[in-house]
C-alpha cells in the first residue's frame, strides 16, 4: 500500500525511533528504567476505581454512549473548574469530554486549520500540536521557549506574515518538557495578542494539578472575556494517575467546541459509559489527595536533583509537571549524550531535541518511576558520568 500524502509529508515522530531503541536494550537483556516518558507509575483513587466497576455491573451501560458526553460529567467538568479555578462553564456547550486531550488537540487542528492557515507553536513542544497542523495541511510557525525568558515566548517576536495567517495558537503551561510555568498576566498578554490578530488561543493544562511548594497553576479561563478567545485543554491522566483511561476535556469558547464536536462525531463514539462515570468520581479529587501523590514526585525529583548536581548537570527545581529538564554535560550533544547512557546503564532519559530543535543541549527526565526505581537510576548516571570523565 501507498501511505497518503498526509502521512508521508508528516514531520518524523522521534520517539518511534526512541521506543525501537528502547526495545532493543531490553531484549538484550538490560535491565530499563523507564525515565523518558511521563506516564504515572501509580493508580487512580480506590472510590475511582469502584465507581468503573460497579457501574460495568450494570446491564445498560454497554452501548454506544452518545458523543457530547453524559449531562453528570459535563456537569462534574463544570464543577471542578469553579471549584479549582473560581471559572464559570456552562455544562451543555463549554465542555466537551475528550478520549484523552491528545485526541482533542489533534482533531481541533482538524476543526479549525485549512491548506495556507498557520498554526503556532512552541519549541520544544508536545508533539501533537505540529503532527495535529501537519495532518490537517496547515502550516506550523514555531517559537522558541527559551531559558533567558523563563522558557516563555516572546511574543513580539512572531514573524508577522505568519502572525497574519495564524488561526491557532498552542500553549502549554505548566510546561513540557521545560516544566516551565506561566503566570496569569503572561496569560493574559498571550490572550489579548490572540485577540488582536483572531487567533484561538488554545492551552493545554494536563499538568495543572501536578504541582509543588505551594504553587498554584492558573487556568486561561480566569482572564475575563477568555472564553471568547480561548479553548482549555485537560485531563485526568496526570491529575488522576489514569493516562490508560484515556480521559480528558476541552472547556471554554462555545463556537470552537461546537467545531471540535462535529469533527469528533465522525471520527469516535463517545467514552464508554462507566469510565465517564469513573471521571465523575475522580473530578471529585480532594485536595489532600493530590497533596499525598505530589509529595511522592516532589521527593523523586529531590533525588534527581541532588544527582545532577553531583555530576555537574545543571537544572531548575520546577514548579509542576513529571519532569526535569536537564542541561547535558559540557561537551555533549542531547542525543548522543542520552543514547549512550542508554546503552551503557539502561537508564532511558529523553533527548531534548525530540521536543524540537531549541531542546538542543537539554534531556528531559521524568518522574513516574518508583522512587527505588529512581534512585538506582541516578545511581547509574553517576557511575555513568565518573566512567566517561576518565
Ligand atoms: C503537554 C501535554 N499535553 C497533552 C498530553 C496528553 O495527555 P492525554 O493523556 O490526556 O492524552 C500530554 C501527555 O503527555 C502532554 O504532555
Amino acid at each position: 500500500m501507498k501511505r497518503s500524502n498526509r502521512l508521508a509529508n508528516l514531520p518524523p515522530y522521534p520517539f518511534a525511533r526512541w521506543a525501537a531503541r528502547v526495545g532493543v536494550a531490553r531484549q538484550e537483556g538490560i535491565d530499563v528504567i523507564h525515565l523518558d516518558i511521563g506516564s504515572p507509575d501509580m493508580p487512580p483513587e480506590d472510590p475511582v476505581i469502584d465507581a468503573l466497576c460497579e457501574s460495568a455491573h450494570q446491564p445498560d451501560v454497554h452501548g454506544y454512549p452518545g458523543y457530547r458526553g453524559i449531562p453528570a460529567l459535563r456537569e462534574a467538568v463544570a464543577e471542578y473548574y469553579g471549584r479549582r479555578f473560581g471559572v464559570e462553564l456552562d455544562p451543555d456547550n463549554q465542555v466537551v469530554p475528550l478520549l484523552g486531550s491528545k485526541e482533542g488537540i489533534v482533531n481541533m487542528a482538524l476543526a479549525c486549520l485549512d491548506t495556507g492557515d498557520v498554526a503556532l507553536v512552541p519549541d520544544p513542544g508536545y508533539a501533537p500540536y505540529t503532527m495535529g497542523t501537519a495532518m490537517a495541511g496547515a502550516e506550523v510557525c514555531t517559537f522558541p521557549l527559551l531559558a533567558e525568558n523563563d522558557f516563555l515566548p516572546d511574543l513580539a517576536a512572531i514573524p508577522v506574515d505568519a502572525r497574519d495567517r495564524a488561526k491557532l495558537m498552542w500553549l502549554n503551561y505548566p510546561n513540557n518538557p521545560t516544566g516551565a510555568t506561566a503566570s496569569l498576566e503572561f496569560l493574559a498578554q498571550a490572550l489579548d495578542f490572540c485577540r488582536q490578530h483572531s487567533i484561538l488561543l488554545c492551552h493545554d493544562a494536563p499538568y495543572c494539578d501536578v504541582t509543588y511548594d505551594g504553587y498554584v497553576a492558573p487556568s486561561v479561563l480566569q482572564i475575563p472575556g477568555a472564553e471568547e478567545v480561548a479553548v482549555e485543554f485537560n485531563s485526568l491522566s496526570k491529575t488522576s494517575n489514569m493516562a490508560g483511561w484515556r480521559i480528558g476535556m476541552a472547556v471554554g469558547d462555545p463556537e470552537a467546541l461546537a467545531a471540535l464536536a462535529q469533527v469528533k462525531s465522525n471520527v469516535d463514539s463517545g467514552i464508554f459509559r462507566p469510565l465517564q462515570e469513573a471521571a465523575v468520581q475522580a473530578l471529585a479529587v480532594t485536595d489532600d489527595w493530590l497533596a499525598a501523590r505530589n509529595a511522592i514526585y516532589r521527593e523523586r525529583i529531590g533525588v534527581i536533583l541532588a544527582a545532577l548536581q553531583e555530576v555537574g548537570m545543571a537544572a531548575t527545581r520546577p514548579r509542576a509537571t513529571l519532569y526535569v529538564w536537564a542541561q547535558v554535560p559540557p561537551g555533549w550533544e542531547s542525543e548522543p549524550f542520552a543514547s549512550d547512557l542508554l546503552d551503557q546503564t539502561g537508564v532511558a532519559i529523553a533527548p531534548g531535541p525530540f521536543f524540537g530543535p531549541s531542546g538542543e543541549g537539554y534531556v528531559r527526565i521524568s518522574v513516574t518511576a518508583p522512587t527505588e526505581r529512581v534512585r538506582e537510576a541516578m545511581g547509574r548516571l553517576d557511575r555513568f558520568m565518573r566512567s566517561t570523565s576518565q
